[in-house]
């Protein structure tokens, strides 16, 4: 169903994510019928462009992001006569406002109006006090921030509070892009409308849990950002922790909102403090050189970075973690992501315990539910049966029981920007991260933060094309467990 009509603002227009995300998101949705045709996007940076130029970087933009196959040209033509563009300083409160107002003022005051912010955090609050002294804030209007919101937990409370003088915190919309992903929702679906999941969900049966975002590009042309920021930053406080909550969380009363995120928020706070003195126990922190990817040298960061560079950001991370709570007490959590790793794969692995005793001539494997987020999106349970190729007596061999959603459900998977640009509209803000989260998942990083600013862990290395540092496998090791791939 459409939406109502919106005016969709977004801050860092010119930008990466504006370009290869946004527009082609609101493309797809316009095509499906769910954006109204009186609605508009527009485009502000500093650039000084007019609306036909900006026209014209969005087309190249959709015909590169959209699949050849969705491109429609008359679709295209009709979607960027919603488009326009104003040049803008956005933090700064001078005579360039105009461009905005100009084209604001004319709308109804109920039109709903989504102010996107893409550009660098620490600008947010002062676009905010603009819009505000502009009386762009109607009650109609809602902000969506784009990560990262802060590098640390000062900063991210500082982000807050300026957005938060001039906007009510459910009018405050933060994006974690995996939250989008049809597959994390997905989690929620296989947990609570599937009992025979739900009744083996704790401790009772589950021996540990790997949550794993593995790339294998580099850090492509964001060095300049990812080199302030790190693994830990980039991918763990948000994506992964965010993951983590929806497989640890109690099941809520309802998909309302808050109900949701309460739960959440719950795991959040459960999670055991790290003390600073035991970072290099419970986290690995390392950085790809020079290596093998698919039979061709890939080059190691530093090389990356640029001749000469130094640098000690993590570019891959592995943290143990646990929930101090009746259902997941004893159960390590173990969360890795890291860049130029041997391949692509987005994955949560619950590890079930082994059976109690085995009547077999050698002990079965212990069952592994595997929820893939990408690619391959799909679940899969690996369970023991009888061998076929060893008819005369009873051998056990593993097979999968597998679900791939490509195939069960032939349909293209949307972008996880679609369903969130949109939601920002309808005002629904259950796949946002509320303030108290934030908060929550940087209040459980900083100690490792800390620790690895002060060098009080090791750099490890690991050679880009593989599975990470050696010290990541031995962190399981010291449990008798093993990341997926080592599980023969
Ligand atoms: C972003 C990070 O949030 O997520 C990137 O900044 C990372 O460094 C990306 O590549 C991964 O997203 P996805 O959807 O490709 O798993």
């Amino acid at each position: 169903t459409p939406v109502d009509v919106f005016d969709y603002v977004v801050f860092g227009a010119t930008g990466d994510l504006t370009m290869r995300k946004l527009l082609p998101a609101l493309f797809y949705r316009f095509r499906d019928g769910q954006v109204p045709a009186e609605s508009r996007i527009i485009g502000t940076a500093r650039s000084k462009l007019s609306t036909e130029e900006y026209r014209g970087r969005a087309r190249d933009a959709l015909t590169s992001f959209v699949r050849p196959q969705d491109q429609d040209g008359g679709q295209i033509d009709a979607f960027l006569d919603l488009v326009h563009y104003a040049s803008l300083n956005g933090a700064e409160a001078d005579s360039t406002w105009s461009n905005l107002t100009d084209l604001l003022d004319h709308a109804p005051a109920d039109r709903i109006r989504v102010y996107y912010l893409a550009t660098a955090p620490n600008l947010y609050g002062a676009i905010c006090e603009n819009l505000h002294n502009h009386s762009l804030v109607t009650d109609a209007s809602r902000v969506v921030l784009e990560k990262p919101i802060g590098v640390d937990l000062d900063t991210a409370n500082a982000i807050n509070d300026g957005v938060g003088r001039f906007f009510p915190e459910n009018h405050i919309f933060r994006i974690d892009h995996y939250l989008g992903k049809e597959t994390v929702q997905a989690l929620i679906a296989l947990r609570f409308a599937n009992p025979v999941f739900e009744r083996l969900w704790s401790s009772d049966a589950i021996d540990y849990v790997q949550i794993t975002a593995a790339e294998t590009v580099g850090v492509e042309g964001r060095a300049g950002y990812y080199d302030t920021s790190g693994a830990l930053r980039d991918m763990i406080q948000n994506h992964l922790l965010q993951v983590l909550t929806l497989v640890a969380m109690e099941p809520p009363g309802s998909l309302d909102a808050d109900l949701l995120r309460n739960e959440k928020l719950k795991v959040l706070h459960a999670l055991k403090p790290i003390a600073r003195e035991n970072v290099a126990q419970v986290a690995v922190r390392g950085q790809y050189v020079r290596g093998d990817v698919n039979g061709q040298t890939a080059p190691g960061y530093l090389e990356d970075l640029g001749e000469g560079k130094t640098s000690s950001t993590e570019t891959y991370v592995a943290l143990k973690a646990e929930i101090q709570n009746w259902r997941w007490a004893g159960v390590p959590f173990y969360l890795r992501s890291g860049k130029r790793l041997r391949d692509k794969v987005s994955e949560v692995v619950i590890q079930f315990k082994s059976a109690p005793w085995s009547i077999f001539p050698a002990a079965p494997r212990a069952n592994r539910l595997i929820i893939r987020i990408q690619p391959n999106e799909g679940v899969m349970l690996a369970v023991s049966t009888k061998d076929p190729a060893k008819p005369d007596s009873l051998t056990l061999r593993e097979a999968d029981i597998d679900i791939s959603f490509g195939k069960a459900f032939a349909t293209r998977y949307p972008d996880a920007y679609e369903r969130l640009l949109l939601d920002a509209v309808r005002g629904d803000p259950v796949l946002f991260i509320r303030r108290d989260e934030v908060e929550a998942a940087w209040r459980f990083v900083m100690p490792v933060l800390e620790a690895w600013s002060a060098d009080q862990a090791p750099l490890e290395s690991y050679p880009a094309g593989s599975w990470g540092p050696k010290a990541a496998q031995d962190l399981l090791a010291a449990s008798g467990h093993a990341w997926h791939e080592d599980q023969g």
